[in-house]
């Protein structure tokens, strides 16, 4: 930190030499050629000079190339020759803002926006200014507060200090004079207190408010009412709390209102419905409660409605299908009720995406929706909505997404026959349904070349019988399988190896049988390193949730932050691990875990650089954990427990964190931290070795013994 502050200062000791030099040299130039030419002011020239020193830049600004400030990049002047622009965005600028700018008294323009400037702005600075009309700093590095004594002058309209380190509370003495403000955008600081309702008191045009990601807290207090002008009011990412006030809901100019994630409680007041313009509606995360306004269609022009994640219930109001031009609806995470197939959704024509999973939406799959022609995604997932899925959703040409999960689905069957209908479905989720019924087989789909673009399939945690079928082997595109959780006998297919895009497969928790193929160790995704453009990094349109990761709350907003892995856990494989493995360069998870594997473990796995978590327990290995593990550098879980391994564990690397667990059930291991300690092992192992042996016998032994002499005594009786 200093020692960048002091090459900043050489730099610009450097920077102001030079300039200096050519300042002198031009003014004794042009004071020969071209006397009587009308300049800009010394004053003016001065500041942005002093200015000028303060900053720097791979490009530097070549203000020294002519005498009249007025001609120099990103300056403009009025016609008496006073600078009334400062305009340098996207300028690479670094350094501090001088004080010194403040002398530009005529400057109506400012935008410094999207530089590296840092360190805080002067104090009064905004007091200096009295003709500014247009300020930006935005997305700087500068900190500080607003001084307490600065004000905004009456001529300023917008205002843009978002994106930077900004902190303290913003006094409402700040607004005092700002009468014609316009914008006022403050997102992305530290800002605290309490947010500055009173604004409206003083700047009552104003028309966008955007306080989002800061610090502000406790409750906000009444005053944006006077704001009739208002047409945007973000507050979302904060921690306020308590009710929205109610006179937010009289402003009925509004258009967009953003107060999602932050602690809001008590009920969506009814008087909502007056904001008749209101096009977004954001109130997701939160802790509101009560249902949601029974006329909530009255707001016809809303595009945007986000309740998620709050505590509503009672059903969905009718009304809501009057509002026709929807185009994102998220309800999801809350505690609505009610048949959802009673609601008309067939209004709903702008329609994209629509989450109304995580509630408690119970009966059929409503086929209403299947009339949104130009719905993208689809999330009912987690309700309680039974029956099956009807060829109505082929309607739906440009389905990409679709989530059913954790429902009371059934005919798995007829649902991936029609399902194959939808031409663009990416993402398919369908887990936790269909119980107990069978994986379709290749005769139920034949001939069939649908799922083109599947690129997600999960039918988990179905109780699925049958066997992995061909058809799954035509999915060019597929990513992301999941079948765990199921009753799936046979063996895993060899095809699986061929599938070029496949780079997560989830097996666990099946009865497959037979050995690991070695196809599988060359999946391209696995092996091969991947350009980023290689790879889909479009964003999902709804995040999806990990249903089989350990940590079980993580979700992912596109495919590509998903976790390379290969889970076969808890089945029936035999045989050995095979070398083949070691070619698995980019794999993250590789669980074999609960299954029958016998043979050593290979010493190539620890080639697998990427490797975060290896579990090999319940198995049948024998011979030694392999020295060089300890190379995994990534390796934070880790387990071989309940084996035949034996001999010392790995010293040192990743192996110093491991929790005993981890090897337990492997009675020929020793290590340091284990009940057998390496160090005397010739005499503990041995011993207790030689104990347990001693004891087994004696058992043995003595149950030997007593049947004998039972079987004794019984002869001796029956005789
Ligand atoms: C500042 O300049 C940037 C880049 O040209 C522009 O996008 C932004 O709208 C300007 N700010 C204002 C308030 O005009
Ligand atoms: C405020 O500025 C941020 C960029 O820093 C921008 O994303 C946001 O849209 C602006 N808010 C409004 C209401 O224009
Ligand atoms: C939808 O709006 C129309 C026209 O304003 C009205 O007649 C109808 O009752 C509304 N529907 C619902 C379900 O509120
Ligand atoms: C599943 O759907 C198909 C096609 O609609 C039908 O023929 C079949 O009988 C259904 N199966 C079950 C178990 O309901
Ligand atoms: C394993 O890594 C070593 C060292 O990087 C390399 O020489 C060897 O070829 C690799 N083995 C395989 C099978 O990739």
């Amino acid at each position: 930190m200093t020692k960048q502050l002091d090459n900043s200062n050489v730099f610009s000791f450097r920077a102001l030499f030079h300039n200096l030099l050519f300042l002198i040299l031009f003014t004794q130039l042009f004071s020969f050629m071209i006397p009587c030419q009308a300049t800009c002011r010394k004053v003016d020239r001065d500041s942005l000079l002093a200015f000028s020193f303060g900053v720097y830049s791979s490009n530097p600004l070549k203000w020294y190339s002519s005498i009249d400030c007025c001609m120099w990049e990103g300056v403009s002047c009025d016609n008496i020759n006073r600078v009334i622009h400062l305009l340098l965005p996207s300028r690479g600028l670094a350094g501090s803002i001088s004080p010194s700018l403040a002398n530009l008294s005529h400057l109506s323009q400012f935008n410094l926006s999207q530089n590296r400037l840092s360190g805080p702005i002067p104090d009064g600075f905004f007091m200096a200014f009295k003709r500014l009309v247009v300020v930006d700093l935005s997305e700087n590095r500068l900190t500080g507060k607003l001084s307490d004594f600065d004000k905004l002058m009456s001529t300023v309209k917008t205002v843009n200090l978002s994106s930077n380190h900004f902190q303290g509370t913003i006094q409402y003495a700040f607004f005092q004079q700002a009468v014609n403000l316009k914008s006022f955008n403050v997102s992305n600081n530290s800002f605290s207190g309490p947010i500055p309702s009173s604004i409206c008191e003083f700047s009552s045009s104003i028309q966008h408010l955007d306080f989002s990601r800061n610090l502000f807290l406790g409750p906000i207090s009444e005053g944006f009412g006077q704001c009739s002008d208002l047409q945007s009011l973000r507050a979302d990412v904060n921690n306020l709390s308590g009710d929205v006030p109610s006179d937010i809901y009289k402003v009925s100019s509004l258009q967009e209102l953003y107060l999602s994630a932050n602690r809001l409680s008590g009920p969506i007041n009814g008087i909502l419905v007056n904001l008749i313009n209101l096009r977004t509606l954001s109130l997701y995360d939160n802790k509101l409660t009560g249902t949601i306004p029974q006329d909530i269609g009255r707001l016809s022009n809303l595009e945007k409605l986000f309740l998620r994640k709050n505590l509503l219930n009672g059903t969905l109001p009718p009304s809501l299908a009057n509002c026709t031009r929807l185009v994102m609806l998220d309800l999801s995470f809350n505690f609505l009720e009610g048949e959802l197939s009673a609601f008309d959704f067939s209004k709903f024509i702008q329609l994209r995406s629509v989450d109304l999973g995580n509630t408690s939406f119970n009966g059929g799959l409503p086929a209403s929706l299947y009339s949104c022609n130009k719905l993208t995604a689809i999330r009912l997932a987690h309700n309680k909505l039974n029956g099956e899925i009807s060829p109505g959703i082929m309607g739906l040409p440009s389905l990409s997404f679709l989530s059913l999960s954790g429902n009371c689905l059934n005919n798995i069957t007829s649902a991936i026959q029609i399902l194959q209908g939808c031409k663009n479905l990416r993402i398919l989720l369908l887990s936790q349904n269909f119980f107990d019924e069978s994986l379709p087989d290749d005769d139920s789909l034949i001939g069939s070349d649908g799922f083109q673009n599947l690129q997600f399939l999960a039918l988990g945690g179905c109780r699925l019988t049958g066997q992995i079928s061909m058809w799954l082997s035509k999915l060019r595109k597929l990513e992301v399988l999941n079948l765990s959780l199921n009753n799936i006998t046979g063996s895993i297919p060899a095809w699986f190896g061929d599938l070029p895009n496949l780079f997560v497969l989830h097996l666990s928790h099946n009865l497959l049988s037979g050995y690991f193929p070695v196809e599988l160790a060359g999946l391209r995704r696995l092996t091969t390193k991947l350009s980023t453009d290689q790879v889909d990094q479009s964003y999902l349109e709804f995040p999806i949730f990990s249903e089989y990761n350990y940590a079980s709350s993580l979700q992912y907003t596109k495919l590509s932050y998903l976790r390379p892995a290969i889970n076969l856990g808890s089945n029936s494989i035999s045989g050995t691990i095979p070398t083949e493995i070691g070619q698995l360069k980019f794999i993250f998870f590789l669980d074999l875990s609960n299954n029958n594997f016998s043979g050593s473990i290979p010493d190539i796995i620890s080639n697998l650089t990427n490797l975060e978590k290896l579990d090999l327990s319940g198995n049948h290995l024998s011979g030694q954990i392999p020295a060089s593990f300890k190379n995994l550098h990534f390796l934070s879980s880790f387990n071989v427990a309940y084996n035949d391994l034996e001999g010392h564990i790995p010293v040192g690397g990743q192996f110093e964190t491991f929790p005993n667990s981890s090897f337990e059930g492997n009675p020929g291991l020793c290590g340091e931290f284990l009940p057998h300690s390496c160090s005397g092992q010739s005499e503990t192992t041995l011993q207790k070795g030689t104990k347990r042996k001693f004891f087994n016998w004696l058992s043995f032994e003595i149950g030997y013994g007593i049947s004998f002499i039972l079987a004794l005594l019984a002869g001796l009786k029956f005789l």
